[in-house]
């Protein structure tokens, strides 16, 4: 894999203070990663709907280090929600130390992060890949200014989902949109295992302007966090059989999303998400991340479709909350089902209504 073509050789060192700030998205993968392999490579391939609502913000403060400053290390405070935040560091330090061969200017710098989210902190909603490609465009903006030759915005695309890959895997699905691949697959042209790219085929109309509610079931901290989850997939007794279904998974997704076959996108997407979680469940050591009232959520999507010719359906990610796929020919009637028969299963009621968007924006 060419990745020497993210390590900059036309930086000039011609700025002494700026400042970037970036709005990225989370997002919700239709076909799921779970097992990858050093550094950061998936062992399948996946996709993922963009998201809008549910983004971060974080601006980079850059000052250059003085003469006598200069040393190589990565010099970086952190502030979440307008407070500093010692227990992040760590994660975010990895991170730099991870990217630094492709990004020499961090040691140049010390930077100052502020970055908050619009979702509720500890709503089970994952941070990280909005987090790290936020980081990761704000990286970008200062190496357009630092270098001395053009780079095209497919560049700065590809090498901030190249970076922010390696911050969180599902990150690199966060910079563009609608739908991003990542993962090597034969049906999608352009795709890599080391940066995701926009799905590069027409999509039909009914996929467009998707809508995500997003359930909060429960906004605790996950018992099992993704990166251990991962590493159980190395010698899962189904881990082979879960990779191929992944990459079969896609290249079926693919026709789906271009022809609008609705019915087989729901029975693929919903398929996804229970064998995602079938891997938790056969995992050694095993666990669930399933809580009751997602079975409760799940079987009334069920009903609620059988009764009513609805073509909902649910998505799940490491955790409890469930994703409410829908058209948005059914915006109203869904949000009705939601208050009416799903809102009771959330903490408090609570869900994010949100929608495909298309990606990180610079503010
Ligand atoms: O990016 P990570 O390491 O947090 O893993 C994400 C894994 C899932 O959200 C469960 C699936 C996916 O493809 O986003």
């Amino acid at each position: 894999m060419d990745t020497q073509q993210f390590i900059p050789n036309s930086l000039q060192n011609k700025i002494t203070k700026t400042s970037f700030t970036w709005k990225t998205p989370s997002n919700i993968a239709l076909v799921k990663y779970w097992g990858k392999t050093e550094p950061q490579i998936p062992k399948n391939a996946s996709i993922s709907f963009t998201l809008s609502n549910s983004h971060t913000i974080t601006t980079i403060d850059f000052t250059k280090k003085s003469n006598s400053e200069a040393d190589n290390k990565i010099n970086f405070e952190l502030f979440f929600e307008g407070k500093k935040k010692e227990d992040f560091k760590p994660k975010i330090a990895k991170f730099f130390e991870r990217i630094l061969e492709y990004c020499p200017y961090l040691t140049t710098y010390t930077m100052v992060i502020h970055s908050e989210n619009s979702f509720p902190h500890s709503s089970g909603i994952a941070s990280s890949a909005s987090g790290m490609s936020a980081i990761a465009m704000c990286l970008m903006s200062l190496e357009k200014s630092l270098s001395s030759i053009e780079l095209t915005n497919e560049f700065i695309n590809k090498k901030a989902s190249f970076l922010a890959r390696l911050g969180s895997g599902s990150a690199s699905r966060s910079i563009e949109g609608p739908l991003v691949v990542w993962g090597n697959h034969p049906d999608i042209k352009g795709s890599s295992d080391v940066f995701g790219v926009p799905f590069p085929y027409e999509v039909h109309e009914v996929f467009k302007n998707y809508h995500d509610a997003i359930l909060l079931v429960d906004k605790g901290e996950k018992q099992v966090s993704s990166s251990v989850g991962h590493d159980l997939m190395h010698n899962h007794p189904f881990a082979s059989q879960r990779f191929d279904q992944a990459n079969e998974n896609l290249a079926k997704i693919s026709k789906i999303l271009q022809n609008g076959d609705i019915n087989s996108f729901i029975n693929l997407v919903e398929s996804e998400a229970l064998s995602l979680h079938a891997m938790m469940l056969t995992s050694n050591p095993y666990f669930i991340l399933m809580k009751p009232n997602t079975l409760e959520i799940i079987n009334a999507i069920w009903r609620y479709r059988s009764n009513t010719g609805s073509k909902v359906c649910f998505t799940l990610d490491a955790g409890a909350n469930v994703h409410v796929l829908y058209p948005a020919n059914e915006s109203k009637s869904i949000l009705q089902f939601i208050d009416n028969e799903l809102s009771k299963f959330c903490q408090k009621n609570h869900y994010i209504c949100d929608i495909v968007g298309l990606g990180a924006v610079k503010l």
